[in-house]
C-alpha cells in the first residue's frame, strides 16, 4: 500500500493535462457486452478502477488491448459467461453497469450485489426497479442479483429516488433498452455527462436514443447493436479538483482539454470564493482555463446536487478550500448526505469544521499545519492531498490506493505544476499481539 507525503505551502502554477473521464468510460467498457462488433476507445484513463473492469470483463467473455496511450479496443469473444463473481465485483461499485448490458444481450445475469462503502448508503433497488419494469424476472439470492428475460420489452420507468435520480442506474437502463422490444421512456433520468457519453457512444452503435442530458430518456430498441469508435469526454472531477488546487495554494494553473460547460457550477461556486477563471475555446467543444487564486479566499456557501448543480464528488475537495477561507462557510450533500469522513481528517490538519447532519459548516483558518493523515475515500483522499499542499510542513496521506481508483498519475501532475508530492509505500508498523485495526479500517470504499 502506498502513501504520499506532500512537503506543503507551494504556490502551483503552470500547465497541467485533464485524463479522460472514469465515470464515462466505465459505464461505455460495461456496453460492450450489449454489443456485436468491437468497440475502439480513446481517453481511457490508466486507473485501478479500468483495470479492475477489464478483469471482470474478460471473465466474461471480453478480449481487451489497452494501448499505453488510452486506447483500448475491446470485442466480446464468447457470450456464455453470465456470472460477476463477488471477488471482482466488491472492488468497485461501477462494476454493476454490467447487469443491463448483460441481461439485454445474453437474456441471463448472475452479479454480485457490489459491497460496502465509505460515502454512505448506495443502494441498487433503481437499477432493479427499472430492469423489472423492462420484464426481467429478479431475484436477489446469497448476494447475487439473478436476472433473466429471454428478450426485454419497452417500458415507462421513474428513476427518481429519494436524493434524485441515480447515475449508474440510468446508464444500465440505458444501456438494456437499446436492445428492448420496443419503445422506453426514464423519466427522472439522470442528466451527468457521463450518461450522455454513455448515450452518445450507444448511438454509435446503433442505438436509437432520444433526450439525453434530460430527464427524460426515449429509447426504441434495435435488435443488434454494432461496433464504435468514441473518445471518452475529458474528466470533470479531475478537472475541479486541480482548479481547486491552484487556488488553496494561491497559484495559477492552466488545465486542458476540458469541457467548459460540464463546469459550469463548479466554476460559480470558485468564483465566489475570489477565484478568477479564464477559458478559451479549442475545436469539439473542448477548452483550456486558467484559474488564478485570489491573495485571500472568500467564505461560501454551497450545495451538492445532481447535474447540472455542484457535483457531491468535488464536495470534499472544496470544503478543503473553504477552510482557508476568510470567515465561515456553510456545505450542505443532497446526494450523500453522509458523506463527510474527510472532515475529522481535514481537522487534523487544523480546519475547523462542524458536522451536523447533511450539512458542514466551516470556520475558516489562516493556516493549514501538515500531520498524519488517512484517505477514506476516493474524493476524500484528494481533500486530504489538497489540503496537504497549503498546509505548512509535511503532511502524510496514507492509504492512497482509494486516490489511484480515480486519479490518473496525480502525484506526477501536481509535482509538475511545483507541488512536492512523494510516493512511498507505506511499510506497516509492527503492533502488540493483542492490538487489532478497527472493522472501519478494513472496509474497502467503491
Ligand atoms: C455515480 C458516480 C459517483 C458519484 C455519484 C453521484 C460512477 C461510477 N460513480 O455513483 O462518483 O458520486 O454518481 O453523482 O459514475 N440511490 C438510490 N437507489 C439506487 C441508486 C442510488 O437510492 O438504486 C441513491 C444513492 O444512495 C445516492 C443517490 O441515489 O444517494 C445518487 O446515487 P447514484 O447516482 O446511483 O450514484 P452512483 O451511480 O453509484
Amino acid at each position: 500500500m502506498d502513501k504520499f507525503t506532500i512537503d506543503g505551502n507551494r504556490r502551483l502554477t503552470g500547465q497541467v493535462g485533464i485524463s479522460g473521464s472514469k465515470n464515462a468510460a466505465l459505464p461505455i467498457m460495461a456496453a460492450v457486452l450489449a454489443s456485436d462488433g468491437p468497440l475502439h476507445l480513446s481517453g481511457v484513463p490508466d486507473l485501478v478502477d479500468v483495470h479492475s473492469l477489464l478483469s471482470l470483463l474478460e471473465t466474461l467473455g471480453v478480449d481487451s488491448q489497452y494501448g499505453d496511450d488510452g486506447q483500448l479496443r475491446l470485442l466480446v469473444q464468447t457470450r456464455q459467461p453470465h456470472v460477476a463473481h463477488y471477488d471482482l465485483v466488491r472492488r468497485m461499485r461501477a462494476s454493476i453497469c454490467v447487469l443491463g448490458p448483460l441481461l439485454a444481450r445474453r437474456g441471463r445475469a448472475r452479479v454480485s450485489l457490489p459491497g460496502g462503502c465509505n460515502i454512505g448508503h448506495r443502494p441498487i433497488d433503481l437499477h432493479l426497479k427499472g430492469l423489472a419494469a423492462l420484464g426481467a424476472d429478479i431475484r436477489v439470492e446469497q448476494g447475487y442479483v439473478i436476472a433473466t428475460a429471454e428478450r426485454l420489452c419497452g417500458a415507462s420507468i421513474f428513476l427518481g429516488g429519494p436524493c434524485g435520480s441515480t447515475v449508474t442506474g440510468t446508464c444500465n437502463l440505458m444501456s438494456a433498452a437499446t436492445l428492448a422490444e420496443g419503445r422506453t421512456v426514464i423519466e427522472a433520468a439522470a442528466c451527468e455527462p457521463e450518461v450522455v457519453d454513455l448515450g452518445e457512444c450507444l448511438r454509435k452503435m446503433g442505438a436509437h436514443i432520444d433526450g439525453l442530458g434530460t430527464p427524460r430518456i426515449e429509447i426504441e430498441g434495435v435488435s443488434q447493436l454494432g461496433g464504435a469508435t468514441h473518445r471518452v469526454i475529458p474528466d470533470r472531477i479531475e478537472a475541479a479538483t486541480l482548479m481547486i488546487a491552484a487556488a488553496i495554494t494561491g497559484g495559477h494553473v492552466e488545465i486542458a482539454p476540458i469541457r467548459p460547460d460540464h463546469l459550469v457550477a463548479v466554476r460559480e461556486v470558485l468564483e465566489q470564493t475570489g477565484v478568477r477563471i479564464e477559458t478559451s475555446t479549442g475545436c469539439d467543444s473542448l477548452a483550456s482555463l486558467v484559474t488564478t487564486a485570489p491573495p485571500v479566499l472568500a467564505p461560501t456557501t454551497l450545495t451538492a446536487l445532481p447535474y447540472p448543480g455542484i457535483p457531491t464528488d468535488v464536495q470534499a475537495q472544496l470544503m478543503a478550500l473553504l477552510s482557508r477561507a476568510d470567515g465561515i462557510s456553510v456545505i450542505t450533500d443532497k446526494v450523500f448526505p453522509d458523506r463527510f469522513l474527510h472532515a475529522a481528517e481535514l481537522g487534523r490538519l487544523g480546519a475547523r469544521i462542524v458536522r451536523e447532519g447533511p450539512t458542514a459548516v466551516i470556520h475558516g483558518v489562516p493556516r493549514l499545519s501538515g500531520a498524519n493523515v488517512m484517505a477514506s475515500d476516493l474524493r476524500a483522499s484528494a481533500a486530504l492531498v489538497l489540503a496537504g499542499l497549503a498546509a505548512e510542513g509535511t503532511t502524510t496521506v496514507r492509504r492512497i490506493y482509494h486516490l489511484d481508483r480515480g486519479y490518473e498519475r496525480l502525484d506526477t501532475k501536481l509535482n509538475q505544476l511545483g507541488g512536492q508530492v512523494i510516493r512511498s509505500e507505506d511499510k506497516p508498523v509492527a503492533t502488540p499481539p493483542h492490538w487489532a485495526a478497527p472493522a472501519s479500517h478494513l472496509a474497502i470504499d467503491g
